[in-house]
């Protein structure tokens, strides 16, 4: 890793400081707790983030989707089967339905076709128990959370830990979401609102994998947004069906420039960063574009189960053994590989590695 060090820190001195400012590039990485400490506990519960806060997280992390009665709710699908115990309960046999979201199709039981107070009878469930086995223990414990409830997790929390928690919002399937009739935007900012966190400073990111709501967000408040990429992009038939005319080309250097006009990050999967190399790893053309553009980057997808860490890098023996408690500082320098990157901070289901890997000298 001492090649890639060098080599972002010379980036990192040169990039141009728009729109973010100077202070925030510098500032010590932060740690995203990816659905709280979701490696440890069922996610996006009061469990995960509370743990994820005793573990150093700096920000938890809540995907949204809707309520039948429009409220934001945490929860990664708006299709629940995977993550709580609606399909053991009758009481809603009659809401099983197949739906087309983001031209995907899927099976089962969808939050939008269930009030708040429906489903806050339900209990969260680990969502892969074959892989986090000692999590399934906690299953039936937890209920569903609203955004405002994990708001508030996250600033009682700063009470109690004596730091800054802040939060790390990302708006699901917002453009499915409004052909139903909602405004996640909307229900988004009357949400931070109400909890006075709604100006530049707050502790706040929002982000999304559609470009519209984070202009939205740009326009009108002074929010930081946290633009998320993979490889993936819609193809022409979504991009109709949503009557979206714009996608930005982050394979090119102006598409770099576009997306910093109306997002202060971007938040990439871990795999877009790094090249490897006959010598090893080394940092990528997009992480060299981000940081030329002035852009934070928030990458996710910096796990330790082999089988959830992108390849090529799983297949490399000194990171993809490190983990089942058999080599835990194995899985810290996998962590440590992508900090000496030189981005801003990192999702993560393991709060405790980054959290170590940050405090790990060289
Ligand atoms: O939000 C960052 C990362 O969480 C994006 O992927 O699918 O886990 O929401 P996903
Ligand atoms: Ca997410």
């Amino acid at each position: 890793m001492s090649k890639i060090l060098p080599l972002a820190l010379a980036l990192f001195c040169t990039i141009g400081m728009n729109p973010v400012e100077a202070s925030e590039l510098s500032a010590k990485p932060i740690v995203i707790a990816h659905r709280g400490a979701s490696g440890y506990r069922p996610e996006h519960t009061r469990s995960s983030y509370q743990l994820a806060i005793e573990q150093g997280a700096d920000f938890i992390e809540p995907d949204l989707v809707m309520t039948k009665d429009g409220v934001l709710i945490a929860r990664h699908e708006n299709e629940v089967s995977g993550t709580t115990d609606v399909a053991d309960r009758p009481e809603f046999n009659d809401r099983y339905a197949t739906k087309v979201i983001d031209g995907e199709t899927f099976t089962g039981w969808f939050t939008e076709d269930f009030t708040l107070a429906e489903l806050k009878t339900l209990r969260a469930k680990e969502r892969r128990p074959a892989l986090r086995f000692d999590t399934p223990q906690f299953d039936g414990t937890d209920e569903i959370l609203t955004f405002q409830e994990v708001i508030t997790i996250a600033q009682k929390g700063s009470q109690t830990a004596g730091r800054t928690i802040g939060v790390y919002p990302e708006l699901k399937h917002p453009h499915y979401h409004e052909t139903l009739g909602f405004d996640m935007v909307s229900a988004l900012l009357a949400d931070l609102e109400k909890a006075d966190w709604s100006k530049r400073n707050d502790p706040v990111f929002v982000q999304c994998f559609w470009p519209a709501p984070l202009q939205e967000v740009k326009r009108r408040s002074t929010l930081k947004t946290v633009f998320l990429t993979t490889r993936w992009q819609p193809d022409q038939a979504l991009m109709a069906t949503y009557k979206l005319n714009y996608w930005p080309d982050l394979a090119s250097s102006a598409g770099f420039a576009e997306v910093a006009s109306w997002a202060d990050g971007l938040g990439p999967s871990v795999d877009l960063l790094i090249v490897e190399n006959p010598d090893g790893l080394a940092p990528s053309a997009f992480l060299h574009n981000a940081q030329t553009h002035g852009l934070l980057l928030h990458p996710w997808g910096i796990n330790v189960e082999p089988e959830l860490i992108p390849a090529p890098f799983a297949a490399r023996a000194d990171i993809a053994k490190g983990w089942n408690g058999i080599a835990r500082d194995q899985a810290i320098k996998w962590y440590k590989t992508v900090f000496d990157l030189g981005v801003n901070g990192m999702f993560t289901d393991y709060p405790d590695m980054s959290a170590s890997a940050l405090r790990t000298e060289p």
